[in-house]
């Protein structure tokens, strides 16, 4: 068996076993967060990989962290990754769609001016974040203020906004998703001491950390 054979699983088939890693790349369409033309071109000059991870994708309004990144969750956003989800398959690709939620790794100005939400009101240290505004528009790298602890009512909305993305992904003609656990976003969060202080269900013993990613993964 080689890198250049063919993967076939009762779910899945890919023309070979190179999968391209998920990388931000900023470039959608203002207002709104939407996958363009531009993007996909971008993943169908790559459909030669087995299989294609998208950049992380917002599941909500409350999900973003840096400027342009894409969203998956308004019907404009979801007409804008059919035409990548089509550049790629055309061009005998395959393709996951990244979700994410970027929790206390964010800014007021993606929030209507208000708190990240996160596990708890800790501030993360040394994380910043690329935002564009009308002082920087050529963009700058700031600070993450403390964010808010999430609610119960918070964490069962999150839950059902990453269901809901997800089957967004799926209509604009994902083969698949890929949920973001790692690299300091909300699950991450969840699961580390350093950023979970909660009391409740959700945090203290490793089996209540990682019940927000179960139970939004059994959804
Ligand atoms: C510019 C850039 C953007 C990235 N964006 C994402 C992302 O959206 N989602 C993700 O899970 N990882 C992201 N990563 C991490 C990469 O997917 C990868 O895990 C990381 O670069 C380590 O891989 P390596 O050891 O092969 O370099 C990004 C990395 C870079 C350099």
């Amino acid at each position: 068996m080689s890198l250049f054979t063919a993967y076939g699983s009762a779910a899945l088939t890919l023309q070979n076993r190179i999968v391209m890693a998920p990388m931000t790349r900023a470039r959608t369409t203002q207002p709104g967060n939407i996958p363009n033309d531009l993007m996909a071109q971008y993943y169908a000059q790559r459909a030669t990989a087995g299989l294609i991870i998208t950049e992380a994708t917002q599941i909500s309004d409350d999900s973003q962290g840096y400027s342009f990144t894409p969203g998956v969750y308004t019907e404009a956003q979801i007409d804008g990754w059919k035409k990548v989800t089509a550049a790629v398959h055309q061009a005998g690709g395959k393709i996951f769609n990244q979700i994410w939620h970027v929790g206390r790794v964010s800014h007021p100005i993606f929030q209507h001016g208000v708190a990240p939400i996160a596990p708890s009101a800790i501030t993360p240290v040394g994380t910043k974040v690329w935002i564009v505004d009308e002082q920087h528009p050529e963009g700058q790298m700031v600070d993450c203020p403390k964010p808010r602890e999430m609610t119960k009512a918070d964490i069962d909305r999150v839950v059902a906004d990453f269901a809901n993305a997800g089957a967004s992904a799926i209509a604009a003609g994902f083969d698949g998703i890929e949920i973001h656990a790692g690299n300091g976003y909300l699950i991450d969060q969840f699961l580390r001491t350093n950023s979970n202080h909660r009391t409740d269900a959700y945090g203290g013993s490793p089996e209540k950390r990682i019940r927000f990613y179960w139970t939004l993964l059994k959804r």
